[in-house]
């Protein structure tokens, strides 16, 4: 209730992240300092919300005069059910991790996993996601997907995933070929085309693309391996890792010693908070304040 939300002498808990657990969530230390260099009175607040919570949540935020929130697992589908509402990200991946509290009865869903990935791969690396062939190490987790969808989104020159199981990867190359129904490259291979991650022709299919993503769990432990051997990473190659702590995994490691230019995932996770940001409130630009509060 309010009294429990906003303690005497804090601002009004206007924003939150759901999750489940949700304590490790680096969102409030991103927004806060947003919504402190930008003059608005609210607080960004972290919810442990068990699944199913979320619909009475939603409601009950927004009679508090909750702006919105920010949705991360295990309730990222779960938000999408809620919504009345989605952005074209949102429905094409069947996530949402931006609510935005409506008039009325209106929940408006956004997706900036994959939106804010386009723009930190135009940072990092200045080149356009859609003139790329692109290889996605981990496609069948959470991060892979969102990834995965939104380069098919884009028409990307052509898609690699790659994965430990093939299951998943099975349903998502299913769900993503309708972007890839045009011709085939004029080079090897098909537009959209799936591998285990022990496959020996790992090396060679590589060599054909343009940008790595690592998108695996694999690499936020020190003792963690990579996830692809090093004969994957070539120097005509971009390498991006999602992870950012540790800011060099050790497949960013193996790249760099080979040559390819490399980036971790902090642009990534700056993006995609600065974009549910900018629905939140639109026409402001908090990527510079966000930057400055991480560093
Ligand atoms: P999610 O992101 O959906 O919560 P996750 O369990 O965190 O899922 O896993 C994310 C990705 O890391 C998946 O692609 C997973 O591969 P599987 O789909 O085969 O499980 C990958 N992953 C996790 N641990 C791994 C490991 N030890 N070796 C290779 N891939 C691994």
């Amino acid at each position: 209730d309010q009294a429990t939300l906003n303690p005497e002498g804090t601002k009004p808990a206007k924003l939150a992240v759901i999750g489940h657990p949700v304590a490790h969530s680096q969102s409030p230390q991103l927004h806060q300092p947003a919504l402190d260099a930008l003059d608005i009175d609210a607080r960004y607040i972290r919810l442990d919300l068990e699944p199913g919570e979320l619909p009475a949540a939603f409601a009950k935020m927004k009679e508090l005069g909750f702006v919105g929130t920010n949705v991360t697992v295990p309730h990222k589908f779960e938000a999408l059910s809620a919504c009345t509402d989605l952005d074209p990200a949102a429905e094409a991946l069947g996530a949402v991790n931006t609510v935005l509290f409506g008039d009325g009865e209106d929940l408006l869903g956004f997706n900036t996993d994959g939106p804010g990935f386009v723009r930190a791969i135009r940072e990092e690396f200045s080149v356009d996601v859609r003139d790329l062939r692109i290889m996605i190490v981990g496609a069948g987790g959470g991060a892979g997907q969102a990834l995965a969808t939104q380069c098919a989104r884009e028409g990307c020159e052509q898609l690699v995933l790659v994965n430990r199981s093939l299951e998943k990867l099975e349903t998502l190359a299913t769900r993503l070929e309708p972007y890839f129904e045009s011709e085939k490259l004029n080079g090897p291979g098909e537009r959209l085309e799936i591998y285990a991650l022990d496959s020996p022709h790992l090396p060679e299919i590589a060599g054909h693309c343009d940008l790595l993503v690592q998108t695996t769990s694999l690499g936020l432990k020190a003792t963690d391996p990579a996830p692809i051997p090093s004969s994957c990473l070539q120097p005509h190659h971009l390498v991006y890792d999602t992870i950012y702590q540790p800011a060099r995994t050790k497949f960013l490691r193996n790249a760099e010693a080979n040559g390819a230019r490399i980036a971790n995932g902090l642009s990534l996770l700056l993006h995609q908070g600065a974009l549910s940001f900018e629905y939140w409130f639109p026409g402001t630009s908090p990527l510079d304040a966000m930057r400055k509060g991480r560093s």
